[in-house]
Formats: structure tokens, sequence, C-alpha cells
């Protein structure tokens, strides 16, 4: 197999990313560069991500961003082997944005242009500098979405189980927006539980007496809410953000468990379990998933805090791997709000009610 050098785009939320990857022909990939602007200042007064606010932003920074990357990265666009960019699932706005870029560079410099599913992203992102050979079990958790996956190979995934409500991601930043904390929300509660009692508050677990794979974070997130309403003391504000954050690593680890084994039923050898997502940046959620993962004989891998949250490396990485295996896209690839990685299974069993654009999970 040939090394490939790919220029990555990042776009589909509030994060305007590009990275240049080198995969090398025995599969060791190289992060050459990886620039992120952060859109958080700019969204900070509204409480979350305001689409229209995101998809200007990324027109007005994905140039400087780009050349960026490449600049620190020491490579000319005759370096490049492709140009890989997310074309779903997102805010449709943004992913426009960066894919029409990906494909202007295509066009211009006549280069492959690889049109990425960001969660495919996530699944390789612990493959970045590591390796973990496929196939493995993923939890992606991140603030859309929160997944057990079969990842066999390079755009084949099994779906294991999904959410059937909110993201763990999700229902961090609504708890702690309930209690008052800034956007986004995941960081500033793991902050805020740093020594606190995480058994002072009792949270419901969900799906105890379900024996499939699936999670639910809707329960916790509506019991925290109404309680963050009464906790007010300094104290007992850290206490029940240890709780929260225990209850809400205690539901992906379950869960996780219960993936574990259906998942060591199937292969006998090389068991490894993988988690990635803005979620896995969380110490308390990658303990408690490593304690889970070692107690069932898989090894654990969570990717470098930096390509845990959105960025562009992952995205570069997983159109080296496409490219490396010839698989490539036309300049016609659409942006798509949704695109499950696992199609098979959303359109048999969706855990959304498929609106107009299709299953969303
Ligand atoms: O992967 P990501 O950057 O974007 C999506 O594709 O969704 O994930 C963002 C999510 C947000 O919900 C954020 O609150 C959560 O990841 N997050 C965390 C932490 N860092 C980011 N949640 C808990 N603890 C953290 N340290
Ligand atoms: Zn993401």
């Amino acid at each position: 197999m040939s090394a490939q050098t790919v220029l990555g785009l990042e776009t589909s939320c509030d994060e305007t990313a590009a990275s240049v990857v080198r995969l090398h022909a025995d599969g060791r990939s190289e992060v050459l560069s990886s620039v992120i602007a952060s859109q958080i200042a700019e969204h900070a007064p509204f409480g979350g991500v305001v689409p229209e606010i995101a998809a200007r932003a990324h027109v007005e920074s994905i140039d400087g961003i780009a050349g960026r990357a490449m600049a620190e990265a020491g490579v000319g666009y005759g370096d490049l082997s492709g140009v890989a960019a997310t074309a779903g699932p997102g805010l449709v706005g943004g992913v426009m944005v960066g894919l029409s870029f990906g494909k202007a560079v295509a066009l211009a410099r006549n280069l492959p242009l690889v049109a990425v599913n960001h969660l495919e992203g996530h699944a390789v992102s612990a493959r970045l500098g590591a390796d973990i050979p496929y196939p493995f079990l993923l939890l992606l958790v991140s603030g859309g979405h929160c997944q057990l996956l079969e990842v066999e190979g390079v755009g084949a995934c099994r779906r294991l189980g999904s959410t059937i409500d909110d993201a763990a991601g999700e229902a961090f930043d609504k708890i702690a927006k309930a209690m008052g904390l800034p956007y986004p929300g995941g960081p500033a509660l793991e902050k805020l539980a740093e020594g606190g009692d995480a058994k002072r508050f009792v949270l419901p677990r969900s799906l105890l007496g379900r024996d499939d794979c699936d999670l639910s974070f809707s329960g916790l997130k509506t019991a925290a809410a109404r309680m963050a309403e009464k906790v007010t003391a300094p104290e007992d504000q850290r206490d029940l953000a240890a709780s929260v954050q225990e209850a809400i690593a205690r539901q992906l680890t379950e869960r996780s468990e219960r993936a574990m084994k259906a998942y060591a039923g199937r292969h006998v050898e090389g068991l490894r379990f993988v988690v990635a997502g803005g979620v896995a940046a969380n110490r308390h959620v990658r303990a408690r998933l490593q304690a889970a993962a070692e107690a069932h004989g898989f090894s654990f891998t969570a990717p470098p805090l930096a390509y845990c949250t959105d960025n562009a490396a992952m995205i570069a990485l997983a159109g080296a791997e496409r490219l490396q295996l010839g698989m490539s896209d036309g300049l016609d690839a659409v942006a798509r709000p949704r695109w499950p990685l696992d199609q098979a299974a959303a359109s048999s069993n969706p855990m959304h009610v498929p609106g107009r654009k299709g299953a969303k999970a």
C-alpha cells in the first residue's frame, strides 16, 4: 500500500479545523499539523451553537485555517495525495462550507476528494499515532451521538446499540446549563466535580432490565436538572456535579459491558475496546471504561485529549485510509445533515423516528 499525505477539513459544528496527516505504507500515521479555530466565544452568549453564526464563521476562517495547516505541516499542494472533507452528519450550512472548499482544492490541484462521514472520523481518531488494528469495539460518545459499534474495517461498522433518547454529551451540556455553568457544559461540569462526593445524590439508572446494548440519558437528565434548581451552595453543587458525572459514566460503562460480552462471543482473540468523541475527554468516564474493559479481557484505548473533541486530523486519517484502498468520491458529493454509520441498522431499526431527511442515528 502506498503512503498518503492528506489535507483534512472539518466544519460540521462549531470548530473550523484543518490538518495534514501522513499515513505511511506500513499503516503508521503521523499528524503533520492540526489547526482548530473554536467558535465558543461567538456562541457562548446564546448558551449553545447557533447554526447561522457557525456557518458564517466557517466561511470567514476556512481559507486561513487551511493555509495555516499547510504551512505548519511544511508541505505544498503538490505534496498532497488527496483532500478529505467532512460531508456530514452535522449542521448542514457548516458542512457545505468545508466540503465546497475541499472540492475547490481538489479541482484546482487535480487531487482526489474523499467525502468523510464525521462519525468515521471519530471512529479512527484513536488510530492517530497509535497501533490499533481492525477490528475493535467502539463506544462513540459525543455531543450529538452515542453508540456502540463493531468496527470491522474501513467504512465497515455494525451497530450494537445506540441511545434511545439523548447523547451523553447532550446530557452533560443540559445538566450543566441547569446548574448555571458556562457552555460547553461537559468540561465545566468535570472541573466543578473535582473533589466532590459522587455518592451524595442518587440518580436513576436506566435500562437495567434490558438485555440489549442501547443507552438512555433522559431520565437522569431530568432528575438532575430538577435537583439543580434546589442545590445552590458551592459544596453541594460540587457534589451534584460529581454525582452526575458518575451517573453518566455508570450508564456508559454498564451498557459497554453488555456490548463487550456480545463482542467477545464473536471474536476470540485481540479484544480491543476504543472510546472516542468529545465525552471521551472526561477523565472519570475514561477511568470507569478502562477498568471495565480490563475486567472483560479487552485492551483499552482512548485518543489523546486533543483528538477526542472535533478536529480535522481524524478526518484526514479517515480520508487517507480510504485513499489507500483506492476509495474516493466525485465532485458531486453532497453535504448530509444526517448520515448513519451503519446504514442497514439505521434503516431497519431507527433509533429516532426517521424525519423527512431519513434516520438520524
Ligand atoms: O465530539 P465533539 O467535539 O462534537 C460532536 O461531534 O458532538 O463533542 C462535544 C461534546 C459536548 O457535549 C461536550 O460537552 C462534551 O463533548 N465534552 C465533555 C468533555 N469535553 C467535551 N463532556 C464531559 N467531560 C469533558 N471533559
Ligand atoms: Zn464530533
